[in-house]
């Protein structure tokens, strides 16, 4: 069995914690939250035993072998550094860090420890995300050169630390691009980055003047506080030629809130979201193939049960993680690149 602590105990703990508690091989041995209350409240509700405060402790303690690092951005490279060296595996949420030079350092301290590091690239777990890249490795699509990426919310700033830049690195790109663009990049065979043009906006502020419409806030919500863009763009174009267009919004003038990912090859096309969808050519004729799949659209807690489940696998037998440090550090150059080359008006090259 292995033992397993969830750091930071918000809303996507839950997933982490329910995902654990399924999995058959693990024993959820404690629940860590710096919020006391929080803490004792979820141990309660979910019959976990040991309590913490102090995310030092969890690494000082001999017994447990992993960590699941849900806590803000901020404090993920620090989190994982310290439990990758007291020799602890680590699954760190989504984006690894705030900064390039601090990716690097979380590969170098899974280099040093030769512990399991795994980002929790979720969606590379949806059905959706899975069926098409066996058609992809099967080169039903052929060679890919294009893709597009869009996640935008026309009233979706969450506030509170999603707002603080000190504490989240970024609005829209940091949360949702980076999701979106893995998705892309991943599926595209992880390409070498090459150069990126970035725009980020901040036009609209948080909105929270709207009125008789809800929108999720976070608990901590403070309408006065809001430091993140609201709307950036990207144009990512890789060493092999190929490139990605990406745009997220957590507030924008638009119709309604929309998500569409889409993979152009040589030989076919896909859109992942909003449903999967395979473009194909044959007999001289276009076909738009619906997979007969239960989940054309990213099913989430299926895909989290998978993450969890490869994440667990991967340090039982010391195999590659599927979202390894490499893949955190790639996607955070994607992500400083675009903030760079919004502030700098001018593509950066890697
Ligand atoms: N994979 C996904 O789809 C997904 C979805 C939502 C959030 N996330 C990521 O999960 C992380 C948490 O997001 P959330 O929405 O659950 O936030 P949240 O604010 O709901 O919860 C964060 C918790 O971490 C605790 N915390 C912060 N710093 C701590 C520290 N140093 N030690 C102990 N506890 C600490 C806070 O007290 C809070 O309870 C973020 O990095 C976010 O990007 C991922």
């Amino acid at each position: 069995m292995m033992k397993v602590v969830v750091i930071g105990l918000g809303s996507i703990s839950e997933m982490h914690i329910k995902s654990y508690i399924q999995n058959e091989q693990v024993e959820l041995y404690g629940l860590c939250d710096q919020n006391e209350s929080r803490a004792q409240e979820k141990a309660t509700h979910y019959n976990v035993k040991h309590v913490f405060t102090d995310p030092e402790e969890v690494f000082n303690h001999p017994e447990v072998d992993g960590v699941s690092i849900c806590t803000w951005n901020r404090t993920h490279a620090d989190l994982a550094i310290r439990a990758l060296r007291a020799g602890k595996h680590v699954l760190v949420e989504k984006p690894i860090s705030m900064t390039v030079q601090e990716a690097e350092k979380v590969q170098e301290a899974v280099k040093e420890t030769g512990k399991t590091l795994q980002v929790g690239y979720v969606r590379r777990f949806g059905t959706n995300a899975q069926v098409l890249k066996t058609f992809i490795d099967d080169g039903k699509l052929g060679d890919i050169y294009y893709a597009k990426a869009s996640l935008l919310r026309r009233l979706g700033n969450p506030g509170g630390w999603f707002a603080d830049k000190e504490r989240s690195g970024g609005g829209p790109i940091i949360d949702l691009g980076v999701h979106i663009i893995d998705s892309c990049w991943y599926l595209m065979g992880r390409p070498k980055v090459k150069s990126i043009t970035g725009h980020v906006y901040d036009q609209l502020g948080n909105r929270s003047n709207v009125k008789n419409l809800s929108f999720y806030k976070t608990a901590d919500y403070d309408a006065s506080l809001n430091t993140v863009e609201d709307l950036a763009n990207a144009l990512i174009t890789f060493e092999n030629g190929s490139s990605l267009m990406v745009d997220v919004s957590y507030s924008l003038h638009t119709k309604k809130d929309q998500l569409g990912m889409q993979i152009f090859g040589t030989k076919g096309g896909a859109e992942l979201e909003p449903e999967l969808l395979l473009v194909m050519e044959e007999n001289d004729t276009i076909l738009n193939v619906e997979p007969q799949i239960d989940h054309r659209s990213f099913d989430f807690d299926n895909a989290f049960q998978k993450q969890i489940d490869a994440f667990v696998e991967a340090c039982i037998t010391g195999g590659p993680s599927p979202a390894p440090v490499e893949d955190g550090l790639e996607i955070m150059k994607i992500l400083e690149g675009i903030y760079q080359a919004s502030a700098q008006k001018k593509p950066v090259e890697l």
